[in-house]
């Protein structure tokens, strides 16, 4: 018998857990009308229902919890910018935003992994020609090492910096850009090496699912604001040099 048969009849055997999306959080994708961000991550919650699915009038309590209860990230680190956003929230309802909200400076910026610049006119969506640079360096390759991933993000920035006649990164951005590289391996890999499954990741940026049907589930740790920063500055000290 076929192991999704087999689970659906005897879900409680332990290696039946994995490859399920939870009850209640079946991936969907955006319809037209929902507000969503330039943040792969944010736009995965709602995809899978974890944060609103329309992606609006999102409260500081709902944003903070989310992190904690589907991803294990402690929310400490994203305060802060939970709390910008609000300020220029465009939902006319004091402590809401809307996903949308987030693709303004500063929270938004050049050099992305998977977005274009600002500059383009969209730096919102996941672009695929931006991503197939990121992604080169993961080709072939099953899991994504600290080494790739700094990488592929001084690739993005090299060419960012070269077509981009306004390009502009501040230093507090450059900071956040190898945390975001991080972000990544940290949710799908491990704290030490990072390693990041290959397969994960791409499903992650390239369709804003998390890859529950791949075999995975949130970290059994919680990510800390010391493991996010021990992780960016191990990316930033990769020498990158050509
Ligand atoms: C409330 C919490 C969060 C907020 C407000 C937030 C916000 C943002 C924003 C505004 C960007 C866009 C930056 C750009 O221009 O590229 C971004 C990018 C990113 N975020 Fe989040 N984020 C949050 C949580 C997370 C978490 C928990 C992860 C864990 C994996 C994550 C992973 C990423 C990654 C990998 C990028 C880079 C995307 C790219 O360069 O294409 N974020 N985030
Ligand atoms: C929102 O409400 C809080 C508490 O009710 C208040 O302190 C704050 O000034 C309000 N903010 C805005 C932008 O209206
Ligand atoms: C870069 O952006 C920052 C903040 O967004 C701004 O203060 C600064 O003037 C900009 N620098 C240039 C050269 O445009």
């Amino acid at each position: 018998m076929q192991l999704p048969i087999l689970c659906s009849l005897v879900a409680f055997l332990p290696w039946c857990e994995s490859n399920r999306e939870p009850e209640g959080h079946g991936w969907q994708a955006a319809r037209a009308g929902d507000s969503r961000s330039p943040c792969p991550m944010l736009n995965s919650l709602a995809n899978h229902g974890f944060l609103p699915r329309d992606g609006q009038n999102i409260d500081s309590q709902t944003a903070t919890s989310v992190l904690q209860d589907a991803l294990n990230f402690d929310p400490a680190p994203f305060v802060g910018q939970i709390r910008g956003v609000m300020a220029v929230s465009s939902t006319g309802r004091n402590g809401t935003f809307n996903l949308v909200d987030l693709d303004q400076k500063p929270f938004e910026h050049d050099a992305s992994l998977s977005r274009n610049e600002a500059s383009s006119g969209d730096s919102l969506h996941f672009d695929p020609k931006v991503w197939a640079q990121t992604a080169s360096h993961f080709r072939g390759r099953d899991v994504i090492s600290i080494e790739m991933a700094a990488r592929a993000r001084a690739d993005r920035v090299a060419t960012a910096s070269k077509t981009n006649p306004d390009f502009n990164l501040t230093e507090a951005q450059v900071s956040t850009t190898y945390a975001e590289s991080g972000l990544y391996l940290l949710a799908f890999g491990d704290k030490t090496n990072g390693n990041a499954r290959t397969d994960w990741v791409r499903s992650f940026f390239e369709q804003e699912r998390l890859p529950y049907n791949q075999g995975w589930s949130k970290p059994r740790e919680t990510i800390s604001a010391a493991d996010i920063g021990a992780m960016a500055k191990k990316i930033a000290a990769v020498p990158v040099g050509k």
